[in-house]
């Protein structure tokens, strides 16, 4: 179809232009929720208004010089590379990432994307069958799926097991679902979790591996977050389900090259009809990710004890910054575990329930738009991922500091606290608990 132009009126269409009908299923899809706070916190800011961050989760520190020097001497690499990706490439992340997570990789294979955000997505699209969802989780699953036409099966989680599935609540999800006709073939797991910034530990992995086996689900382990854990090293449950288990992960979070977009999926050798689907969606829409972030990125799995002490050093300061905000929502009388991992937490504040009621603030999108109008925090509503709609639930994200900065502090106090860490480095952070703690309290 072609769109018509009004040659006689410079640049005007004309009234009787074609109307595209947009797919009804991507008609009712929204604008991702994340970005759409970060460009409105930008244009409120923008603006003059004091506003502060917690709606977004992008790890604020600056680029490694040595991941720069790489990017910098492969900027002529300007051809199209495999659409799996760059050899070495996949190779030398392999290695690592089943190293760090604690699986035997052997006949194992790596492809690279633009992001894992693309890649879950052609993993979504490459495998038939609807997607078992565990509420809450990340953003984009549910819209991926919709996308697709895929129905989504919601698993609602507990705070008392961590807001994570567990083996019972997974195999009762699955047996409802295949009782109602539906036909569950894909689990997307994420852990450290985004929103919840708790972990499946190895035990309970072990427990959900058994009930995956048993029905045969592919799981797709989202490990993004797997170099970004406070206390325990990360296990992922390709150590327990190799068979069923396509890890997805890459340099967005650890090292904090989000807009480099470079993302791994990890996937077991009898899955490679799932691998050459991935190819194929890769080469008929983004071909392969950029070629010298691919040259450059060789340079993130070496092992570089520089490198390898800068993650170190932002892990740590993220288990610091977040546990001053999950400190601080405990402090004002809300009931959240320990943290495991990321840089958020998703406590629920249906503890002030009445008094919020009482300001016609009955859901957690109102709970999100009354805070950042009245108190300038800006944070995501509960619904954002798949939380219903009367809980009272929010995710905070502990992301507004100056990484520069808080590596220089960090580097000169070594031994702070969290406590002093945020109060010496992390100003927006301390306000915005503080904003949060009188909103509530008020
Ligand atoms: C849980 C989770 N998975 C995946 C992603 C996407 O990461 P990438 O930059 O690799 O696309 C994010 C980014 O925010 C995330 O939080």
């Amino acid at each position: 179809m072609s769109i018509a132009r009004d040659g006689q009126k410079k640049g005007g269409w004309k009234t009787d232009a074609p109307v595209f009908t947009i797919r009804a299923n991507v008609a009712r899809m929204k604008f991702s929720p994340t970005l759409a706070m970060n460009e409105r916190v930008g244009r409120a800011r923008g603006e003059g208004r004091d506003i502060l961050h917690m709606g977004f989760g992008e790890s604020p520190f600056p680029v490694h010089p040595l991941i720069r020097e790489a990017l910098a001497e492969h900027a002529d690499k300007n051809m199209y590379l495999p659409a799996a990706g760059l050899e070495p490439l996949r190779a030398a992340a392999l290695g690592y990432f089943a190293d760090k997570f604690g699986f035997d990789a052997s006949g194992f294979s790596a492809v690279v994307g633009p992001g894992s955000k693309a890649l879950i997505y052609a993993l979504q699209a490459a495998v038939e069958g609807d997607l078992l969802h565990p509420v809450p989780s990340w953003v984009s699953y549910a819209p991926q799926a919709g996308l697709l036409a895929d129905a989504v099966v919601p698993v609602r989680t507990r705070l008392a097991d961590r807001l994570h599935l567990t083996a019972s609540s997974l195999d009762e999800a699955v047996t409802n679902a295949q009782r109602e006709g539906r036909h569950p073939t894909k689990l997307i797991l994420n852990y450290p979790n985004n929103p919840s910034g708790l972990a499946l530990k190895a035990e309970r992995l072990k427990d959900i591996a058994a009930v995956c086996r048993e029905h045969g689900l592919l799981v797709i382990s989202d490990e993004i977050y797997g170099l970004v854990t406070y206390a325990e090293d990360h296990v992922s449950i390709a150590r327990f389900y190799p068979e069923g288990t396509i890890v997805t992960t890459g340099l967005s979070k650890h090292l904090s090259l989000g807009g480099y977009r470079l993302g791994v999926a990890l996937v077991p050798p009898n899955g490679k009809a799932v691998l050459d689907a991935v190819r194929r969606i890769a080469s008929e829409t983004w071909s392969c990710a950029p070629a010298p972030i691919q040259y450059a990125a060789v340079k993130a799995f070496e092992r570089d004890p520089r490198l390898e002490a800068h993650i170190a050093a932002c892990t740590r300061i993220h288990s610091l910054v977040s546990r001053f905000v999950r400190d601080a929502v405990v402090e004002m009388g809300v009931e959240y575990p320990e943290l495991d991992g990321a840089f958020y937490c998703f406590p629920d504040f249906g503890v002030f329930r009445k008094k919020l009621e009482a300001q016609g603030v009955t859901t957690s999108e109102r709970l999100a738009e009354h805070l950042l109008e009245k108190a300038g925090v800006a944070t995501l509503p509960g619904t954002a991922f798949g939380d219903e709609p009367g809980n009272l639930t929010l995710r905070l994200s502990a992301c507004d500091f100056d990484g520069e900065a808080a590596l220089a502090w960090h580097a000169e106090h070594p031994d702070a606290g969290s406590e002093a860490f945020v109060r010496g480095c992390c100003p927006n952070v301390a306000r915005a608990c503080e904003r949060l703690g009188e909103y509530f309290r008020e």
